[in-house]
C-alpha cells in the first residue's frame, strides 16, 4: 500500500476531480462497471451483517513494504480496517513481502520498510491482541498453496488479468516475468490459506477476488472432497470502501518522489512545511468544489477527514481568509489528528524488541493456520501418505 506511483493503488470511488489517467484509473474503468456494482451491493449487507454479527468475518488486509504510509493511506484505508477490527471482526494483517519482487527489480531497504510498515500499523490502532499481523516469506505453507492453484488457471487468464496488465504498464518496458503474472494465483493463496471471507480493496482489485473465488470453487470440484457439503475453502468477498480520493498538495497524485505527500511519521513542523507549499488557488473565497477547484476542494477534504466534519462547513467558515487562511485549517486538523499516533510511534520505533515479538507471534499464528489448510489441501489431494 505504501506504493506510491505503482499501478492498483486508488482504491476510491470518488467524486473529486481526477487527475490524469493513472494505470490504476485504467484499471478501474476495465473493471466492469457491472461487476462493480454488484461488489458495491454486497459490500452494504456485508457492512449490515458485520454490525449484526462480527464474529463471522475474517477479514484479510494487505499491502506491500515499499515506503512510509502517509495520510491518504491512513483517511483513505488504514481507518477503516482499524474501524472493523474495533466492531469485532477477526482481522488478519498481510505485510506482503513477496510482493515486492514481483513489480521491481530493486528491493530496497525492505526489513526497514516492513518494520516501518507494522510501526505506522501499530501506531494506527492495528492491536496485534485482536490482528494478526504476518509476512509473506515468513509463512512456507502458504507460499506452497501456489503448486495446486496453479494448476486451476490458465495462461490466458493470467494474461488477461487487468492488474498484472496495468502493474506491468507501470513498470515502463519491464519484462513479465513469471511472478507478475502469477501474482494474482499468489493473492489467492493469501487470502484463501486463512479462510478470510471479506477483503478490503479498492474496485482494481475486484478482478483478483473473483480469480480467487474462482479458485476455491475449481479447487473443490478438480480435488475436493469425498463430502461435497464440506468445501476446502470459503468463498471470499470483497469489501469495497467509499474512501474519497485524497491527492497530494499539489493536487497530483500523492507520490513521495513529488514531494506531495504527508507521512504519518513526519513532525508537526514537517507537515506545516509541505502545507505551507501547497497549492491553491487566487480565488480568496474559499468553497468546496472539487470538479473546479481541485486543489483547494482537495485541501479542504484533508482537513474535513481529519476533523470529521463536512468540507463545505470548514470552506464556509474560511470564507473570504485565503489560501493562507485554508492552510492553516488544513495544518492544525491534521496535526491534530496524528498527535496520538505521532507519540505511540516514537514509543513503538524506541522498542525494537516489541515490534519483533509481534511480527513473530503474528508468523507463528499464521504459520499454524497455514499448516492446518495446507493439510486439508493434501487429504483433499490424496497427498497424505503417513
Ligand atoms: N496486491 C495488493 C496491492 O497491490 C496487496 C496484497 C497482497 C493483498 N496480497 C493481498 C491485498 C491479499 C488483499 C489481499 O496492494
Amino acid at each position: 500500500m505504501p506504493e506510491t506511483e505503482s499501478a492498483a493503488k486508488q482504491s476510491v470511488t470518488s467524486d473529486a476531480a481526477t487527475p490524469s489517467q493513472t494505470a490504476a484509473d485504467k484499471v478501474a474503468d476495465a473493471v466492469s462497471t457491472a461487476s462493480v456494482r454488484q461488489a458495491i451491493v454486497r459490500s452494504k449487507e456485508i457492512e449490515e451483517a458485520i454490525d449484526r454479527d462480527p464474529a463471522q468475518f475474517r477479514m484479510l488486509t494487505g499491502a506491500r513494504p515499499t515506503g512510509q504510509l502517509h495520510v491518504g493511506h491512513y483517511f483513505g484505508t488504514l481507518r477503516n480496517w482499524v474501524g472493523l477490527q474495533n466492531r469485532g471482526v477477526d482481522t488478519w494483517t498481510l505485510i506482503a513481502d513477496y510482493q515486492v519482487i514481483t513489480d521491481r527489480d530493486v528491493i530496497g531497504p525492505l526489513k526497514e520498510r516492513v518494520y516501518g510498515l507494522l510501526t505506522d500499523y501499530l501506531a494506527c490502532g492495528i492491536d496485534p491482541q485482536r490482528t494478526t499481523i504476518f509476512t509473506h516469506s515468513a509463512v512456507p505453507a502458504l507460499n506452497q498453496l501456489l503448486v495446486p492453484f496453479l494448476a486451476l488457471v490458465t495462461e490466458a487468464e493470467l494474461h488477461r488479468n487487468p492488474t498484472v496488465k496495468a502493474e506491468l504498464e507501470a513498470t515502463g518496458g519491464r519484462a513479465l516475468t513469471g511472478l507478475l503474472l502469477t501474482y494474482p494465483v499468489h493473492q489467492a493463496a493469501d487470502i484463501l490459506f486463512c479462510k478470510a471471507n471479506i477483503v478490503p480493496v479498492g474496485q482494481d482489485q475486484l478482478p483478483h477476488l473473483e480469480l480467487t473465488r474462482q479458485i476455491a470453487s475449481r479447487f473443490d470440484r478438480r480435488f475436493g472432497r469425498a463430502d461435497r457439503d464440506t468445501p476446502v475453502f470459503r468463498r471470499p468477498d470483497a469489501l469495497l470502501s467509499e474512501a474519497p480520493l485524497i491527492l497530494g498538495t499539489d493536487g497530483e497524485k500523492m507520490a513521495k518522489s513529488r514531494g506531495n505527500t504527508i507521512e504519518l511519521g513526519f513532525s508537526s513542523d514537517e507537515t506545516a512545511k509541505v502545507l505551507k507549499k501547497a497549492k491553491t488557488d487566487a480565488d480568496r473565497v474559499i468553497t468546496y468544489d472539487p470538479a473546479n477547484r481541485p486543489e483547494v476542494s482537495n485541501l479542504l477534504m484533508l482537513a474535513a477527514l481529519a476533523s470529521e466534519r463536512d468540507p463545505h462547513e470548514i470552506a464556509a467558515e474560511i470564507g473570504d481568509g485565503g489560501g493562507g487562511k485554508l492552510k492553516q485549517v488544513v495544518t492544525e486538523s491534521i496535526n491534530d489528528a496524528l498527535a496520538p499516533m505521532r507519540t505511540r510511534r516514537a514509543e513503538l520505533a524506541a522498542d525494537p524488541s516489541y515490534l519483533e515479538s509481534v511480527l513473530k507471534e503474528g508468523n507463528e499464528k499464521a504459520n499454524e493456520e497455514a499448516d492446518r489448510t495446507l493439510t486439508e489441501v493434501r487429504e483433499a489431494m490424496q497427498m497424505v501418505y503417513y
